[in-house]
């Protein structure tokens, strides 16, 4: 494929092509709507009135992200009644990472520094993706992404500094955290089925076990600057490869838990489900609006 121009909506494409966008943006989209839930429930509980507002803020940037990825979708032809249809009936994935609970405000710093920080390795690349609209949605996304992960960072730190206590929150988040963080570029390259196909067709640029090690190689000193400990015995500077050696996550959790048998899988789908049917009247009255301001302007 020629990798200087991008593919547009209109443009003639291999249907296997449209279809794996559909699928990689849709479940795109669902993870940034479903993983609003573990912040979303830390909006009333956050520690100040300063640390609530930018939460709020970071929970509606994620709402954001998942209309852009939502319209990106729409452009390859799926109705967004369709996608959503697909994510409440378990037809279509969403991340892993958001199946597991938030038990303490530190998981929040935990979630902005590690899943933001692991978002954007795997995102800033596909701002060169080979789908013109995915790749533009991106830029938008992985500059808010950085603000998402320097607050998380921000948050660590200050625990990180503080009492005895909140030190031990801190690092009890991370402990939790970190695997399933690692876990969010999905399977080792060998068992990945889609990775070659998506590589050649440039909707992926780099594999899932190079994206990681990019992760870990960024993560490692950010967390001696934090003074927190990654849970990784294994964990140490390779002289020859010029980058850290790391353990291997736990591919059968991940397996797990995109099958529908994580820790908070039934949980976050059975929220989602009510919210979208709790807004059914404003869905209703939105498009009401929409029919008579278009008869108005017909007239
Ligand atoms: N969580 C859930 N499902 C996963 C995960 C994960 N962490 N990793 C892999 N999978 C799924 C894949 O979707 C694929 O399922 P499918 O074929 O039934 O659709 C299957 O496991 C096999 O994996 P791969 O062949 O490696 O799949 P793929 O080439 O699509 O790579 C990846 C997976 C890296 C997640 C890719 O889809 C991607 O880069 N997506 C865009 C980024 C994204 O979705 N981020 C969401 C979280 S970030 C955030 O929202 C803050």
């Amino acid at each position: 494929m020629d990798r200087s121009t991008t593919v547009e909506p209109r443009d003639p494409m291999p249907e296997g092509y449209r279809r794996t966008l559909v699928r990689q943006i849709a479940q795109h989209a669902h993870s940034e709507i479903i993983g609003m839930q573990p912040e979303g429930e830390w909006i009333s509980r956050a520690p100040s009135l300063r640390r609530k507002a930018i939460l709020m803020a970071k929970v509606q940037d994620e709402a954001g992200h998942g209309l852009y990825l939502y319209a990106a979708a729409e452009t390859l032809g799926m109705p967004r009644t369709e996608l959503l249809d697909a994510l409440h009936t378990g037809r279509q994935k969403y991340s892993s990472i958001f199946n597991y609970p938030t038990l303490t405000w530190a998981d929040v710093g935990a979630i902005g520094w590690l899943v933001d920080g692991a978002a954007i390795v795997n995102q800033v690349p596909l701002c060169r993706c080979s789908y013109g609209p995915y790749a533009r949605a991106m830029v938008r996304i992985c500059k808010e992404e950085s603000f998402h992960q320097r607050q998380g960072f921000e948050i660590l730190h200050t625990l990180a500094q503080g009492t005895p206590e909140q030190h031990a929150m801190a690092q009890d988040a991370v402990d939790r955290f970190w695997w399933p963080s690692l876990m969010m570029f999905g399977p080792p390259d060998a068992d990945s089925p889609n990775s070659a196909r998506s590589m050649a067709w440039g909707i992926k640029r780099f594999t899932n076990d190079e994206l990681r090690q990019r992760f870990v190689d960024i993560a490692v000193p950010q967390a001696e600057a934090l003074g927190l400990t990654l849970p990784d015995p294994e964990l140490r500077w390779d002289e020859e490869r010029g980058h850290w050696h790391f353990g291997t996550p736990d591919f059968t959790e991940l397996a797990e838990v995109v099958a529908g048998r994580g820790p908070c899988n039934a949980q976050r789908v059975a929220h989602r489900v009510r919210a979208h049917d709790d807004g059914a009247w404003v869905r209703e009255a939105a498009a009401a609006y929409a029919t008579k301001h278009a008869t108005k302007h017909a007239a």
